[in-house]
């Protein structure tokens, strides 16, 4: 939801925001641009569309050599995706650039304060405001663009990252941070600014996490962080633990097939160091209190999108093995109701990418409440984690493709650890029990690689499939969660109808759907599992078969039981009922990326979407 870089150094500033604008584009690619500080003038260069139109506008158009530069990529909230839109927006007087993150809730207000002031605004966005604002406060703070920024701050409403260049002060940037994501970099002589570490990673692994409401001043030789009451804050240091290289595309056409391709190691990852020899769960890192494990009488899980269907799949496997209650609620929906959530309660925050306002929002409300948090994310140092009262890492690596995939398996997984956990702390499981669960998780990064041997199969269905109008996907127990995420991954990738419904469900209204020849992909139960799952499904294969679906079943190898009633069988490993998620996605997300691109769509940068939604 909008990439914003800042730079100031040695370096050329244009090339240092370009690059980092190409690893941010996956939050937003309506349009980009650049401003950069040449012999006391601002040179802003914006065009809309993606990254590669600004960058032919500079080939057209160069910018002069410059060590300080801002550079954003842009989702559009206020206003259309057109040049005058881009941002950097200047002030009337050509004083201040600036960039934005977030959502000014009161620029109408101030847009008509300015207009009445005989301010002339050149662009239908809530950020230009800022612009003047800050142009108008520059004089009012003695020309000190930090004072500046905080007297402006104090005028807005809503989540906002800004970054500002002053001409008039050539070797600093400075950002301020409400409800949007920043993190500066710390380099030798240099110093970054970005929405994610990814912008910067290249040049420095050593990083600073920004709290709410501070404000950050860079100058090629230091960065000072002031809160907006001006009292001085010393940011928490951290170092990034994955190199440039992890955010390449490594010589796969697409990050999403890379993202699939990683799966196994991400699965490897997130288990690694975290079950004993003895076969306890190890979570010392995450800051669990067993006291307040053993009083919670129930569980929530909050999250959006693909990190809900994680949550639903985990819901299965802790209320099995804690035989504590667990409510999934979608983030967005959470605190616009009354929930049941008090201090009895933990409430477990899935995030990949730490940022997401919905789920923010409602993990500030479940604390307000007094739950117990816990946030499962990827993003070291991003802001759920950093206001839970405990983090578990998932560690799939940095996710750039918009359709998340890794992220997914190891969400599971990260949930699933917790929920063994918890049951582990409250005596709820017998130690065989755990052993042979621990065993099988174990094994998943192998399973998971036998599924990527063999999706050729699903790509060439994926192809025959093109044309269809809708595809429908039936779950039941975990299976249903998977059905979900194998419809979403449809719909965001192929642009295409497509729903998950639990398969019992169909016959009460959706099976009006099924008409001739309609693709019904099918997860199937195991039937060394509990049978009677397996049984049922089949049972609802055969009423919409009977109505004209093509059924393409998603069934264990040695599943012989399924072949009469399938018509294309994509097989996956055997593993345990509540382990199935883990093999059973995969060919979805490449059934998603195959049918996309055989579309011609852009797979890792879908239309209208960006990777991290950091607006309600
Ligand atoms: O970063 P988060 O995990 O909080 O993101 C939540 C959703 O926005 C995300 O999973 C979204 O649904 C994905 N694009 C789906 O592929």
């Amino acid at each position: 939801m909008c990439g914003i870089v800042g730079y100031v150094g040695q370096k050329q500033a244009l090339e240092v925001v370009v690059s980092g604008l190409r690893r941010l584009e996956y939050r937003g690619y309506d349009s980009a641009g650049v401003a950069v500080i040449s012999e006391g003038e601002l040179e802003v260069r914006k065009k809309a569309g993606k990254l590669a139109n600004l960058e032919s506008l500079i080939g057209q158009d160069p910018l002069p050599s410059s060590t300080t530069g801002i550079g954003h990529t842009r989702w559009a909230t206020h206003g259309g995706p057109t040049d005058s839109n881009a941002h950097p927006h200047v002030s009337e007087n050509g004083r201040i650039a600036v960039i934005h993150n977030g959502i000014i809730e009161n620029f109408a207000e101030l847009r008509d304060e300015l207009t009445a002031a005989g301010v002339h605004l050149s662009s239908e966005t809530d950020t230009e405001v800022v612009a003047h604002l800050l142009a108008r406060e520059l004089p009012l703070a003695e020309f000190d663009l930090t004072v500046a920024m905080m007297r402006t701050c104090a005028l807005l409403e809503g989540a906002f990252t800004l970054l500002c260049l002053d001409p008039h002060q050539p070797d600093v940037v400075v950002g301020a941070r409400r409800n949007s994501p920043l993190v500066v970099g710390v380099g030798d002589g240099e110093n970054f600014l970005a929405s994610d570490v990814a912008a910067f990673v290249e040049y420095t692994s050593e990083a600073l996490e920004l709290g709410q409401d501070q404000i950050v001043t860079l100058t090629p030789d230091g960065v000072s962080v002031i809160d907006f009451d001006g009292n001085p804050v010393i940011p928490l240091a951290f170092t990034i633990d994955w190199d440039a290289s992890a955010a390449e595309k490594d010589g796969y056409e697409l990050f999403m097939l890379k993202e699939i391709a990683e799966q196994p190691r991400a699965v490897a990852d997130t288990l690694r160091g975290r079950i004993g020899k003895d076969f306890r769960i190890q979570l010392d890192e995450a800051n669990l209190d067993d006291a307040v494990i053993k009083k919670i009488s129930k569980v929530m899980v909050i999250a959006c999108g693909t990190a809900a269907h994680a949550g639903m799949v985990a819901k299965y496997a802790i209320e099995h093995w804690t035989r504590l209650p667990v409510d999934v609620e979608l983030a967005s929906e959470f605190r616009y109701r009354d929930p049941i959530v008090g201090p009895d309660t933990l409430v477990i925050a899935i995030s990949q990418s730490g940022e997401t306002m919905d789920t923010l929002m409602a993990l500030r409300y479940a604390k307000e409440q007094g739950a117990h948090t816990l946030a499962i994310c990827n993003t070291v140092g991003s802001t759920i984690p950093r206001e839970s009262d405990a983090v578990l890492y998932t560690r799939a690596g940095p996710e750039v493709a918009v359709a998340s995939t890794k992220a997914f398996l190891t969400q599971i997984v990260a949930a699933y650890l917790v929920g063994l956990y918890l049951a582990q702390v409250r005596g709820a499981l017998f130690e065989d029990e755990v052993r042979s669960i621990l065993r099988d998780l174990d094994d998943m990064p192998s399973k998971i690689d036998l599924v990527l041997d063999t999706v050729e199969p699903v790509r060439a269905l994926a192809r025959q499939l093109v044309d269809a109008r809708s595809v429908l996907f039936l779950g039941r127990h975990v299976g249903f969660p998977v059905a979900l995420e194998g419809a979403l991954k449809l719909k965001e990738l192929a642009y295409m109808h497509a729903e998950g419904f639990p398969a019992g469900e169909l016959k009460h209204g959706p099976i009006a759907l099924i008409e001739d020849g309609i693709p019904v992909v099918v997860i199937v139960p195991s039937p060394r599992g509990r049978a009677v799952l397996h049984d049922k499904i089949v049972s609802n294969i055969q009423e919409v078969r009977a109505r004209g679906a093509r059924i393409i079943a998603i069934a264990e190898e040695g599943d012989e039981s399924i072949t009469p009633y399938a018509d294309d069988i994509i097989r996956i490993p055997e593993v345990p009922t509540l382990l199935q998620p883990l093999v059973a996605t995969v060919p979805l997300q490449v059934f998603a990326c195959e049918m996309a691109t055989a579309k011609g769509h852009d797979v890792d940068q879908p239309r209208n979407l960006a990777k991290s939604v950091t607006v309600e």
